[in-house]
């Protein structure tokens, strides 16, 4: 109640002071389609103000959206001064558009003619500036892509030396075919628009004459280089090296454009058995063309000659290796020792010969073997004659013929003979 109580005397005191009541009033005026005005009350006192805006897709004409009451109780201006937005209509060059409304918010579909592609946005919108939004597209050319046709290939054709490196869509080209080759269909070929040549002919061998022969396993014939053969033309087969022929013919002729069948079998050479090893054998791959036999010798036997032969077209390259018996020297001698071993003229493979020394200790093996490679399984051993210290008698010195060690002597290895200074030994009588 206290506020409303305060604007009532507010509004009636400010009227008041702006204008003293004298004239017309003017009436409050009603929104239209264009405007919408902001009024407060029905009437207003002269002098007094109203304002509006524009409404969605009108804009403001002038610079103030204000109107004042007169004293004759008109408004001026006299109504609200708002204007219709539009958009001014456009052309495009090679394009199409079509125009409904140029209102505010209006929009447009933008095409491009045939050949031409849209570059840009395809709708646009009338915008608050009259303008449109975004920005008008273009229509561009679209370039056609340049159709040509390669040098025509026709298999066994001739003449490719005056070809072109292109051909355009329409041009002719003319085929010929080469020597014993006959043309099916025309000689001439047109360029097609897809880049193709239409209506290829063909080169094809002319009748009766043959392609070069087929290929067979394991023979081979010199007459593979020609292009084509003449009828009756006889091409003679050869088994390949090593190869042997079971069964034949071995010639085909050109009859009608075909050769004639191939009976001819080509096998691999035999070598058969590569001999016989005294005191070995042989280990085969196998014994045809391209295998190999390996010489393997007995214990106690080594190989002497090639050990591998190759199977080659003329059969066993090399000849039979000899198995010889393993034999060691004779056994060393070793001073002082006696020696045992069994001889029956040579020393096998296994032989063992054993050392006993006559005095003196034996260093090394006293038994050594005959090994596979012909040497002693150990270096022979050695006799080390025994020393003594010298002699200590109790209340005793050595008077003569000291040293610090003495050598053994026959026969006895393990006792000392002190002869050299016996004599010279004195006693002293004890007291
Ligand atoms: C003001 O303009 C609107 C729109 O043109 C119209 O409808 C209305 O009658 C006008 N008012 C007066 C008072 O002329
Ligand atoms: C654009 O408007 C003008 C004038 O209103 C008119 O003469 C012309 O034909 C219109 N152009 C198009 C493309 O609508
Ligand atoms: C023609 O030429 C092709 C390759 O250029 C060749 O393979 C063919 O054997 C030849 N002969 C025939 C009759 O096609």
């Amino acid at each position: 109640m206290a506020v409303m109580l305060w604007t009532l005397v507010f509004v009636a005191f400010s009227a008041h002071l702006v204008a003293p009541s004298r004239g017309e009033t003017c009436p409050l005026l009603k929104n239209n389609n264009k405007a919408t005005f902001h009024g407060t009350k029905d009437t207003y006192n002269p002098r007094e103000t109203l304002s509006y805006s524009c409404n969605v897709g009108f804009r403001l004409k002038g610079s103030s959206s204000i109107l004042r009451c007169e004293k004759t109780g008109k408004w001026k201006p006299s109504n609200a001064t708002c204007q219709m937005i539009k958009c001014e209509n456009f052309t495009i060059a090679n394009g199409k558009v079509k125009f409904g409304h140029l209102k505010f918010n209006t929009k447009v579909n933008i095409r491009c003619k045939d050949g031409f592609r849209l570059r840009g946005p395809s709708v646009v919108t009338c915008g608050a500036d009259s303008s449109w939004t975004p920005d008008l597209p273009t229509c561009e050319e679209v370039l056609p892509v340049q159709v040509t046709c390669p040098p025509p290939a026709v298999p066994n054709s001739s003449g490719q030396d005056g070809y072109k490196m292109e051909y355009e869509v329409g041009e002719h080209a003319t085929i010929s075919c080469q020597e014993d080759f006959e043309l099916i269909g025309s000689s001439q070929v047109t360029c097609g628009a897809d880049g193709q040549w239409q209506e290829m002919p063909e080169c094809r061998l002319a009748r009766g004459n043959c392609q070069p022969p087929p290929y067979f396993p394991n023979a081979h014939t010199e007459h593979r280089d020609q292009r084509h053969y003449e009828p009756n033309t006889a091409v003679r087969f050869k088994c390949n090296h090593g190869y042997r022929m079971v069964r034949g013919p071995s010639t085909i002729y050109c009859r009608n454009g075909q050769w004639t069948a191939l009976d001819m079998i080509c096998e691999k050479k035999k070598c058969g058995s590569a001999g016989e090893i005294q005191n070995g054998r042989y280990q085969y791959t196998g014994s045809l063309f391209g295998d190999t036999a390996t010489a393997i010798c007995n214990e106690g036997y080594h190989l002497v000659g090639v050990g591998v032969r190759h199977c080659r077209a003329h059969g066993w390259e090399g000849r039979v290796p000899v198995c010889e018996a393993i034999q060691c020297p004779e056994p060393p001698l070793v001073p002082d020792a006696d020696l045992f071993f069994d001889t029956d003229g040579i020393i096998k493979h296994g032989s063992m010969a054993s050392y006993r020394c006559r005095y003196g200790k034996l260093i090394g093996a006293s038994d050594i073997f005959c090994t596979e490679d012909g040497t002693w399984s150990a270096p022979a051993p050695r006799c080390e004659a025994a020393t003594c210290p010298a002699p200590r008698v109790k209340s005793g010195v050595i008077v003569s013929g000291k040293r610090p060690r003495y050598q053994s002597g026959n026969p006895t290895p393990s006792m000392c003979t002190l002869i050299p200074f016996t004599e010279g030994l004195r006693t002293r009588p004890q007291q």
